[in-house]
């Protein structure tokens, strides 16, 4: 069966697999909007970034649905001429049905998140989601459960994910998998100290296999570049780079630049550029931390 996707994207498999070897992460940036698309693909092609670009479907609503996606992906790779390993991915699929519909509109990357299904439930959904991706050489990412994340009474350490199941997930024909760490999406609350090493250790020994860190927003470098050394080999961000956008955005705002007629603040490609630069300067700082800048070949 050929694929499907664009030939500028390729799917994830070989980013991760190399980036698991490499003791590297690649950087998976969620999108919303034609800014923040541009913006990414700009700064991963200029610091030579292989990159995961992803929607959530939640995302795919708001931006009208996975064919106005797909199309704008497509042509910016093509006009802005991308030459970096460039994956479209769909972020916590909750269907298989879903899945499909990614896979046959153009995604080269899919994650199946049945994490909240009962285990065998998820299990048999994440196998018809590989049994289908593969005929179209798309890469798949699962996510197993949380067993919570209280320890010795104490709830503060995020959820927390299961080496039995995460070895029994590597055997699927996934070629990433996602499992809590500690790790929370969004911003971190107070509470919240550290991800949990051990936690990370017993399921990258249970399941030898490249590991996403979701929740990628607001950790500090020292535990990102820790997490690495010990499996991770891909990170989700999606709050750093909105935080980012609004920063800029707000700064332009309150100098009441979008006030400012003679100089047409006004302009959406004014008023919006603050922000899609800050998205390229954090995506730069992140990928630096992650270690993937300068390793597409
Ligand atoms: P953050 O919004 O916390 O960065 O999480 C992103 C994420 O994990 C998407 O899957």
């Amino acid at each position: 069966m050929p694929k499907i996707y664009h030939e500028r994207l390729v799917n994830a498999k070989e980013m991760v697999k190399k980036a698991h070897a490499g003791k590297y992460a690649i950087g998976h940036f969620n999108i919303n909007n034609l800014e923040w698309t541009k913006s990414i693909l700009e700064a991963a092609q200029a610091s030579n970034t292989p990159t995961i670009i992803a929607t959530s479907e939640g995302a795919v609503k708001y931006m009208g649905g996975v064919k106005t996606i797909v199309g704008m992906v497509n042509g910016l790779l093509e006009e802005l001429n991308i030459t970096i390993p460039v994956s479209l991915h769909l972020d916590h699929g909750q269907s298989v049905e879903m899945a499909k519909k990614c896979i046959e509109a153009g995604y080269s990357s899919i994650m199946f998140d049945g994490s909240h299904l009962p285990y065998e439930e998820n299990k048999q959904k994440t196998k018809e989601v590989v049994e289908f991706a593969k005929q179209y050489e798309v890469s798949v990412e699962a996510e197993i459960g949380s067993i919570g994340g209280e320890e010795d009474g104490v709830v503060g350490q995020g959820e927390l994910g299961d080496p039995t199941e995460a070895q029994e997930f590597s055997t699927l024909g996934i070629d990433m998998l996602a499992a809590g760490i500690g790790n929370i999406h969004g911003k971190y609350p107070e509470w919240w100290t550290s991800l949990s090493f051990e936690t990370l250790e017993k399921l990258q020994t249970a399941s030898k296999m490249p590991m996403v860190l979701h929740g990628g927003s607001g950790i500090p470098q020292n535990q990102v570049e820790k997490a690495i050394s010990l499996g991770i080999s891909k990170i989700n961000v999606n709050t750093e780079l909105q935080l980012a956008f609004r920063d800029a955005t707000r700064k332009y705002i309150e100098e009441k630049k979008d006030l400012d007629d003679k100089t047409k603040g006004f302009d959406p490609r004014k008023l919006l550029k603050p922000g899609a630069d800050a998205i390229k300067a954090t995506f730069l700082e992140l990928t630096g931390w992650f270690g993937s800048q300068g390793k597409a070949k």
